[in-house]
């Protein structure tokens, strides 16, 4: 298999460079940033003050621009580059820097179509019979893709099968909520190329609790985290139309409240065995943080998609209860080393306060007054998944606003402490005050057990 990593060799890495604008980077950033030895540096595409304010050097530009990347990896010395963001991934960023000599932890061109390319994670998974493929097929015609959505009588995810910041996928009772409006947007995506291809994937629509599960990986060595739910509707009681994310919880443990442990095991083997199938099939090792969204249904565990790079928000619960340094991990596993991660065993709550017309409007003002000296005697860490435009005013950008974490005992005492910090905030915001409330918990582990016979 190819790769320009010597596993054997022991590796130094003092100069890091960060490929992100989010609060996935920000967080990836602090955590690095806690070994002051390691200096940190970040390409961005917008002025994130959460990043800005603790990395040693950044250069603002756009993160298709793989020359500018690889320059700047270049002029700052770097020992090893990160990329935590997708655009850059599937142009080719790390075959770029590799070419260059630039030691980088994400996925080539080729394996980071497990992200890029839907038809092809979903084509990898059957020619590899990996457990958890719903039933789907791939259309290079509308009138195909419509043919088919009727056969499975209109009960269908329809899929872009390129990349759309999480916007993309619509489902038949959801956002789509007559058979005509499936007709009109699979038409949309041929007429627009959603998702960048005139292609659609149709899937039968699965019914059941979801959860994210993140990993580090490298060849054959993956070191999964705990997983986390993350909230993509806008409205309580996942209602509404779909966001990036609108937030996320973690437990105490690696379990979610209406999950076994079998559960786990099962979704971090359908992950591993489709880590090995994909590099059986492109022939390049893989490296970089893995992220497997799965569907909890009476049939059993269903993989939704994959991403080759950490979730925002999901990521934000993962590292805040994380011990070790984020370096550390990936130069032991770049040099063939697994080392075992440890957690503080406290339950997460991530919240995102949005722009109050978001996600209809994205390059919209945050207007939110923080006092952040309250929020860190209370415990609660702040993000920013905004940036400073050229007026020096805070936009959204392309995905949300600003995140508060808090960790406690329970998922629900994380949530109480959050209200508390947002009672304490100011602005014209909006954001989902059901997200981590024991109501919510409740009304998961009831509609799991309504259709699987395990106890939970
Ligand atoms: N929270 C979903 C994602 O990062 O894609």
């Amino acid at each position: 298999m190819k790769t320009t990593i010597n596993e054997k060799k022991a590796i130094d890495v003092k100069r890091v460079l960060v490929v992100g604008s989010w609060a996935k980077e920000q967080i990836t950033i602090e955590n690095i940033k806690t070994k002051p030895v390691i200096q940190v540096f970040a390409f961005l595409d917008t002025r994130n003050p959460g990043i800005l304010s603790v990395v040693d050097g950044y250069k603002i530009g756009s993160l298709h621009d793989i020359e500018a990347i690889v320059r700047y990896a270049k002029e700052t010395h770097v020992d090893l580059v990160l990329i935590t963001t997708a655009s850059p991934l599937s142009s080719g960023v790390v075959n770029a820097l590799e070419a260059e000599g630039i030691m980088a932890f994400g996925p080539t061109k080729n394996n980071a179509r497990l992200e890029s390319d839907k038809g092809f994670m979903r084509a990898l998974m059957k020619e590899y019979h990996i457990h958890g493929l719903p039933k789907f097929r791939v259309f290079k015609s509308p009138d195909a893709a419509v043919e088919y959505a009727k056969q499975l009588k209109w009960n269908v995810a329809v899929k872009p099968i390129g990349l759309t910041e999480g916007l993309g996928v619509r489902v038949y009772g959801d956002q789509l909520r007559t058979s005509k409006e499936v007709i009109s947007y699979i038409q949309k995506i041929f007429k627009k190329k959603i998702g960048g291809a005139s292609q659609v994937l149709i899937e039968e629509k699965v019914h059941g609790e979801e959860f994210t599960i993140q990993s580090f990986v490298n060849g054959k060595s993956f070191i999964p985290t705990p997983a986390v739910q993350d909230f993509k509707k806008l409205l309580p009681g996942d209602t509404g139309p779909n966001t990036a994310s609108m937030g996320s919880y973690s437990d105490a443990g690696s379990l979610l409240p209406f999950m076994t442990p079998e559960d786990y095991r099962t979704a971090v083997n359908i992950m591993k065995e489709t880590l090995e199938a994909l590099q059986q099939k492109t022939g390049e090792i893989c490296r970089g943080f893995l992220y497997g969204q799965f569907i909890l249904t009476a049939d059993g565990i269903k993989v939704l998609e994959y991403n080759f790079r950490p979730g925002d928000p999901e990521w934000l619960n993962i590292v805040s209860i994380l011990e070790e340094n984020i370096i550390d991990i990936i130069v032991n596993l770049l040099e063939g080393k697994q080392i075992p991660l440890h957690f503080n065993n406290n339950a997460t709550v991530c919240k995102y306060l949005v722009p109050k017309r978001y996600p209809k409007t994205l390059n919209e003002e945050v207007r939110i007054s923080v006092d952040e000296r309250t929020l860190r005697q209370m415990g609660v860490k702040l993000f920013y998944s905004a940036g400073y435009d050229d007026e020096g005013i805070l936009r959204n950008g392309s995905e949300r606003g600003i995140a508060l974490v808090a960790e406690a005992n329970t998922i629900s005492a994380a949530a109480m402490i959050l209200e508390q910090a947002i009672e304490i905030t100011s602005g014209d915001f909006y954001y989902r005050k059901d997200i981590g409330t024991k109501e919510l918990i409740d009304s998961k582990i009831r509609k799991i057990r309504s259709f699987t016979s395990c106890p939970r």
